[in-house]
């Protein structure tokens, strides 16, 4: 079976936003308090940073373990990697996740700026400029058969769609309006040309969209 490129576990506000304005290292999302949009994937038994025992088991539950499941490497922008901005100034940045990021495969970094890859624990960053075609193919020969994760932000999730290159697509509606910042898309129907679409609401008050496509 060949390789998918995949957007998971990707949450938006009822306004079509997946991060907030103004950016910085105090406000990884900007403006919008991100707790309301990922709280639903927290409170899951499956949440990668859970530390004590239970958590949800349900539908929640089973789409955030789906996150990892088959997935070789990640393509990300450089927004989601860190809060500068123009030419690397120095390279003691090495994201926002610790010793130990989660993503535990090749990740490329999507950057206009220069800089030479590097591993922590079982994570490599490499940082590349390439069309995303080039990118998705960079990508998918590091994850060696497995799927391809498009972790975000916003702007690469759309760039990506724009270039019709996804083949799969969760997105987390919370219940809240952010009123602007970084905006996935007006409304969701955008995508019904190219996209199944099943709608799945969950007990925590989310509503889980599914797209595959036509
Ligand atoms: N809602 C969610 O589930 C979710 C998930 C992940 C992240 N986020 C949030 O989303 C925000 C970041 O999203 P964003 O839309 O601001 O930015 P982003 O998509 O993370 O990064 C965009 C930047 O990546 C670089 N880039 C993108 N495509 C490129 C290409 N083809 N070639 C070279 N460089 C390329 C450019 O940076 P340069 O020109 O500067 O190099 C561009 O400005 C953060 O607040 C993050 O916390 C939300």
């Amino acid at each position: 079976m060949s390789q998918l490129l995949k957007v998971q576990c990707f949450n938006v506000s009822r306004d079509g936003f997946g991060a907030g304005e103004g950016q910085s290292l105090d406000r990884p999302f900007g403006h919008a308090d991100p707790t309301p949009l990922w709280s639903w994937a927290g409170a899951t038994a499956s949440w990668v940073a859970r530390t004590d025992p239970g958590g949800t088991r349900g539908l929640d539950d089973h789409l955030t373990r789906d996150h990892t499941r088959n997935i070789g490497a990640e393509i990300m922008g450089r927004n989601k990697f860190g809060p500068q901005r123009g030419p690397w100034e120095n390279h003691e940045w090495q994201g926002w996740w610790g010793d130990t990021p989660p993503f535990r495969t090749p990740v490329f970094v999507l950057t206009h700026h220069e800089r030479p890859s590097f591993t922590l624990a079982d994570t490599t960053f490499h940082f590349l400029d390439a069309r995303p075609a080039e990118a998705l193919e960079r990508a998918k020969q590091a994850a060696d058969g497995r799927d391809v994760r498009l972790g975000g932000g916003v702007a690469t999730v759309r760039e990506f769609l724009e270039a019709d290159l996804v083949d799969t697509v969760h997105i987390a509606v919370a219940p809240v309006d952010l009123g602007r910042g970084e905006r996935l898309w007006k409304s969701h129907t955008d995508l019904l040309d190219r996209f199944h679409l099943e709608t799945v609401p969950s007990p925590s008050g989310v509503t889980h969209l599914l797209f595959w496509r036509r």
